[in-house]
């Protein structure tokens, strides 16, 4: 068992990640939360159906009263009206201010339970059960929770810290091969900036293999949710240490929204975006050859990608377009070598269409 601590003063929580755990959650639950009894688990019908009877029987057994809640499954549910029906049920099922939310699922079931635990009855604790390695890996640290508007992703959220994140990568298992493969490369972020250990391990791996292989999946989120609690908790809030975490995000963010979300999974964007990031801290003398194409093979080597088929100038339109809703500058986040990154603001229009161009041609040879 591997235990994780963020912290968030006044409060400090942890990760705790073992594969099996999700069998033991109740009795880890009922040490956290002591004589509780009201707990809600929200969820999507694909883990309801692959996980829900364990979640629910290791819940009664630890003597919690604990009631399923369901949402649609899917990004386009990301959205307030499901919170809104979500504290519906919450109220008819009678949930007061002291019931606890179980977030049990994927990214999306993680921002809209964080987001619903954060506004119900004003605020209750939350409890973070992420089943994709995404989530794992990623969503679930650092409570950012929220909910997309049609003109705009993630626009309406709050932070909300859960109560503990209980992490089994044994419920990988059942997660579609295209899912698992796309949530490695947040991983494969986090060793770029900041672990070149884990960025190793990640550039010699071989995926079937990882799958079945409990110890390294452990290890390999830990370091993971390692990196980003030590970030969230020097910089809680987003100011200059927090943007280290968009390496890829940048290009990652435009290609998906140029695509209408559709033909990307969000780590998948995200591997294109450290392509280029990755390209253009190469024009920019900012890392050597060498470097910049171990990052770049790491990448390619994690599995094929969907092609690169939008217009570079669409994409710096949409980088000037986000300028506005940011502070006035593009920020990009360029490797300098394995485990370490910089943020820059002037980046030049030339060197972004040039990484762009070979984006393209690299989809189109792979
Ligand atoms: N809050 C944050 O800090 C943060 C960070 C990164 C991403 N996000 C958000 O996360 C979301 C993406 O999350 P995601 O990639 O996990 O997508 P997702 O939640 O949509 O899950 C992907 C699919 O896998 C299914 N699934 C989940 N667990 C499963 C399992 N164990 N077995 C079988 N199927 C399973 C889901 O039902 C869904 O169909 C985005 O909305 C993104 O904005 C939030
Ligand atoms: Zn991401």
């Amino acid at each position: 068992m591997i235990r994780v601590t963020i912290s968030v003063p006044p409060r400090s929580y942890q990760a705790i990640i073992e594969s099996g755990l999700l069998q033991r959650s109740g009795a880890h639950l009922r040490e956290i939360l002591g004589q509780r009894k009201q707990l809600f688990v929200v969820t999507v019908p694909p883990v309801r159906r692959k996980w829900g009877k364990t979640l629910m029987a290791s819940l009664t057994a630890a003597g919690f009263a604990a009631k399923l809640l369901e949402m649609k499954d899917g990004e386009p549910y990301k959205k307030l009206a499901t919170v809104e029906d979500l504290s519906e049920k919450l109220s008819r099922m009678g949930a007061d201010r002291e019931a606890v939310v179980i977030a049990f699922g994927g990214g999306v079931v993680g921002d809209v339970g964080g987001l619903l635990a954060s506004l119900y009855m004003r605020g209750v604790d939350l409890v973070q059960i992420p089943t994709t390695v995404l989530a794992q890996v990623d969503a679930s640290i650092g409570g950012k929770t929220g909910v997309n508007l049609r003109v705009g992703k993630n626009l309406l959220g709050t932070f909300h810290h859960p109560r503990v994140v209980l992490i089994d990568p044994a419920v990988l298992r059942t997660l579609p091969e295209r899912e698992f493969r796309a949530g490695l490369f947040e991983s494969l972020k986090c060793g770029v900036i900041g672990n070149p250990e884990l960025f190793h391990r990640l550039q010699n791996l071989q995926i079937k293999k990882l799958r079945t292989d409990v110890a390294s999946l452990e290890w390999m989120i830990a370091e993971s949710v390692k990196l980003k609690a030590e970030v969230v908790s020097s910089d809680e809030r987003e100011g200059g240490l927090r943007r280290v975490l968009n390496f890829g995000h940048t290009i990652g963010h435009a290609l998906e929204t140029e695509t209408s979300y559709r033909q990307f999974l969000h780590g998948e964007a995200v591997a294109w975006g450290m392509i280029a990031a990755t390209r253009i801290a190469a024009v920019m003398n900012k890392i050597d050859q060498a470097a910049a194409s171990q990052i770049i093979d790491a990448v390619m080597s994690l599995g094929s990608l969907p092609r690169v088929e939008v217009r570079s100038r669409n994409i710096v339109q949409r980088l000037q377009a986000d300028k506005k809703t940011r502070d006035g500058a593009v920020h990009f986040v360029l490797p300098q070598k394995i485990g370490k990154v910089e943020i820059v603001n002037n980046v030049p229009e030339d060197a972004v269409i040039q990484a762009l161009n070979e984006l393209r041609q690299l989809s189109r040879n792979s």
